[in-house]
């Protein structure tokens, strides 16, 4: 028996990475998806690739017309919306002296309002449908402890862990799941900026933070996208239908709480 038959299910930013994987996975246990991101032309190839049940849909998570026109373009095509995962992110990496406005205002408008407002266009749908829905949060480790270099990246994560709570409690009552994933490191095209980076402000060669980072993962090794799945399946599923306001550690070990 597949666990989400007959479910309507939007991915953010799911032409790549992370909402890729998660697109598939989707798929196989019998729903449709949505490839919704802001690079459309990505999106077209991944649900081309991906087969009929899926199909791309253009979202920019910062600005609410785009948000809605998602939303309703998803209702028209599938019939309905069930599940939303909140998955687009932006990352950088600066010391305290060195952030500026323009980082911090673009971090906050994707990875908080996007967030925020997203789950809020699809809360609203759902509670009209009367059907109850499931809602998942893409938070991160680094919203469980700040870093030295990764003070906003942190901060933003870390308000999803508490927009995850507080709208886990809110809506529960229309019977619609809100939950988050802290991923730890996981790999993928995102990764390799992410070492890019700190190549730059830690003055390494490249690939050497990626290494050192996998390394010191209780697992052994780097996540990868399959490795969180099975978690994104069950919060999408009526097998979590208990589960309310939580952010699940999907590391390898990394983080206990
Ligand atoms: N990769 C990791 O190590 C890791 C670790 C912890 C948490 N996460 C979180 O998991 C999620 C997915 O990560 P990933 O590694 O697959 O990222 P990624 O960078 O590979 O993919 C992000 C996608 O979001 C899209 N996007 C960017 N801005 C957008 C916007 N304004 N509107 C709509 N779409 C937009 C991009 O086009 C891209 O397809 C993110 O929330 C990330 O913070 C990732």
């Amino acid at each position: 028996m597949k666990r989400l038959e007959g479910k309507s299910a939007l991915i953010t930013g799911s032409a790549r990475g992370i909402g890729r994987a998660f697109a598939e996975a989707y798929v196989r246990e019998g729903a449709t998806v949505a490839i919704a991101d802001i690079n459309i032309e990505r999106a077209r190839q991944t649900a081309a690739e991906i087969g009929s049940a899926a199909f791309a849909v253009e979202i920019d998570v910062t600005r609410q017309d785009s948000i809605d026109a998602a939303i309703a373009a998803v209702v028209r095509q599938a019939g309905g919306l069930d599940i939303l995962v909140n998955n687009a992110a932006l990352f950088d990496l600066a010391p305290i002296v060195e952030i500026t406005r323009g980082s911090y205002e673009r971090l906050f408008s994707i990875n908080v309002a996007g967030t925020l407002f997203t789950l809020q266009a699809a809360a609203k749908q759902m509670i009209g449908q009367g059907r109850g829905g499931k809602i998942i949060n893409m938070a991160s480790q680094a919203g469980r402890r700040g870093e030295a270099l990764v003070a906003v990246y942190c901060a933003t994560k870390a308000a999803v862990i508490s927009l995850t709570q507080s709208a886990g409690l809110d809506l529960i009552k229309h019977r619609i799941n809100v939950n988050a994933i802290a991923p730890g490191v996981v790999e993928g095209e995102h990764w390799d900026g992410v070492d890019a980076l700190f190549a730059k402000y830690e003055n390494r060669p490249l690939g050497e933070k990626k290494r050192l980072v996998g390394e010191a993962v209780p697992y052994g090794r780097m996540g990868t996208a399959e490795d969180l799945t099975g978690m994104a399946i069950f919060l999408a599923s009526s097998e979590s239908d208990y589960v309310v306001a939580q952010t699940y550690n999907v590391d390898g070990g990394q983080w206990m709480s």
